[in-house]
C-alpha cells in the first residue's frame, strides 16, 4: 500500500459536505472544501464551526486545530491541490456527478482517490467518466456524522485493493466504522435497511393508511430510536429523499418503486424538512425532543 490519506477535497459543502469536512477535521485531516455556489462555500465557515461544537460533545479532538484545518476555495483545480482523496457531495443525480467526476479526473494529481458519498449510486455506474477506474468508490456516511459513525465502502468495477485499503484505513482514522459490500448492491448495507422502511413509510402515508405520527411513533417504541422514519426524512431532507428514490426508480424500473406523488408535491411547495422549516412535520415547534410525542395520555 502507497502513502496514507492525509488532504481531502470535500467537493459540495451542503448539508452532508460540512459534516464530513468537519469529521475529518476533528481527526487531524486537512480539508479543501469546494462549492459552486460561493455563498454556501462562504457559509460552510459557521456550518463546520457547529458540527465541530457537536463533535466536541463528544470529547473527540480539538476544536480551534479543527477549524484550522479546513480551507475554502472557490476554484476546483486550487481546492484539489495536494489532495490524497476527493470526496463529492452534491446532489444525487447520475449525470450531474457524472460531469463532475470528469472534471475531477482531469484537475486532480494522478495519485487522487476520487470518491462519491451518493446515497444511492453505485460508483461503476459514474466511473466510466474517469480514466482512473482503479482510484474510484463509494464512500456513503450517515446523519448526523458526528454521532452515527457507520460508513459504508463499495467498490467500482476496477477499485483496486490499494486504494480499497487507503480508504478503508482513512475511515478507521476518523474513528468511523466501515461496512464493507462485497458485492455490490443498490443502497450499500445500512442504507439499504433504511430505503426499505422509507419506501414503505411513504406508502402508508401516501396511501393514506396511517398518520406520519402513528408510524415515527411505533418505530420509536419498537426500536427505541430518538426519530421514526419521517422525522429522519425531515432531516435528510425531501428534495434529496425525493432524489434518492427516483434513483431507485430509475435504476429498477418497477413502478413499485416510484415516490408517491405527494412527495414530489411537498417538494414543489418548498417543503423540505428541518433545512425550511418545514416537511412532514412543522420544525418550529419540534416534536421529537418533547417526551409528549411519546405519552399516550396527551396524545
Ligand atoms: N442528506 C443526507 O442525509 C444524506 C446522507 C448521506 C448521503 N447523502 C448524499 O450526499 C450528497 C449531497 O447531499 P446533501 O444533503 O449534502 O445535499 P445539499 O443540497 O445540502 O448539498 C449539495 C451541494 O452541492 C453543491 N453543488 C452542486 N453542484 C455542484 C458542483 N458541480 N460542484 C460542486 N458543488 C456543487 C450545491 O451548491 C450544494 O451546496 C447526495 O448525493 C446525497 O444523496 C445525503
Amino acid at each position: 500500500m502507497g502513502e496514507k490519506i492525509q488532504t481531502i477535497a470535500m467537493i459540495g459543502a451542503g448539508f452532508m459536505g460540512i459534516q464530513i469536512a468537519s469529521r475529518a477535521a476533528v481527526h487531524g485531516f486537512s480539508v479543501r472544501m469546494f462549492d459552486v455556489n460561493t455563498d454556501i462555500l462562504k457559509a460552510a465557515a459557521d456550518g463546520v464551526k457547529n458540527y465541530n461544537d457537536m463533535h466536541f460533545q463528544t470529547n473527540e479532538g480539538d476544536p480551534e486545530k479543527a477549524m484550522a484545518l479546513v480551507t475554502y476555495h472557490e476554484d476546483l483545480a486550487d481546492a484539489l491541490k495536494g489532495a490524497d482523496l476527493a470526496i463529492e457531495a452534491i446532489p444525487e443525480e447520475l449525470d450531474l456527478k457524472k460531469k463532475v467526476f470528469a472534471e475531477l479526473d482531469k484537475l486532480a494529481g494522478p495519485d487522487t482517490i476520487l470518491a462519491t458519498n451518493s446515497s444511492s449510486i453505485p460508483i461503476s455506474k459514474i466511473e466510466g467518466a474517469v480514466t482512473r477506474k482503479d482510484k474510484v468508490m463509494n464512500i456513503h456516511f450517515y446523519i448526523p456524522i458526528p454521532r452515527i459513525y457507520a460508513v459504508d465502502l463499495m467498490r467500482g468495477s476496477e477499485t483496486s485493493d490499494d486504494t480499497f485499503n487507503k480508504v478503508d484505513q482513512w475511515v478507521r482514522d476518523i474513528n468511523c466504522m466501515p461496512l464493507i459490500v462485497k458485492k455490490e448492491c443498490m443502497g450499500f448495507v445500512l442504507n439499504r435497511l433504511w430505503r426499505s422502511i422509507k419506501k414503505d413509510a411513504l406508502k402508508i402515508w401516501a396511501g393514506g393508511h396511517a398518520d406520519i405520527e402513528c408510524v415515527d411513533r411505533g418505530w420509536m417504541i419498537f426500536t427505541g430510536m430518538p426519530l421514526g422514519p419521517f422525522g429522519a426524512m425531515d432531516y435528510v431532507g425531501l428534495d434529496v429523499v425525493y432524489d434518492i428514490e427516483m434513483s431507485y426508480y430509475k435504476d429498477s424500473g418497477d413502478k413499485d418503486d416510484k415516490p408517491p406523488q405527494a412527495l414530489k408535491d411537498m417538494v414543489d411547495r418548498g417543503e423540505l424538512g428541518v433545512k425550511t422549516g418545514r416537511g412532514f412535520y412543522d420544525w418550529s415547534n419540534p416534536p421529537f425532543f418533547s417526551p409528549d410525542f411519546l405519552d399516550p395520555k396527551k396524545k
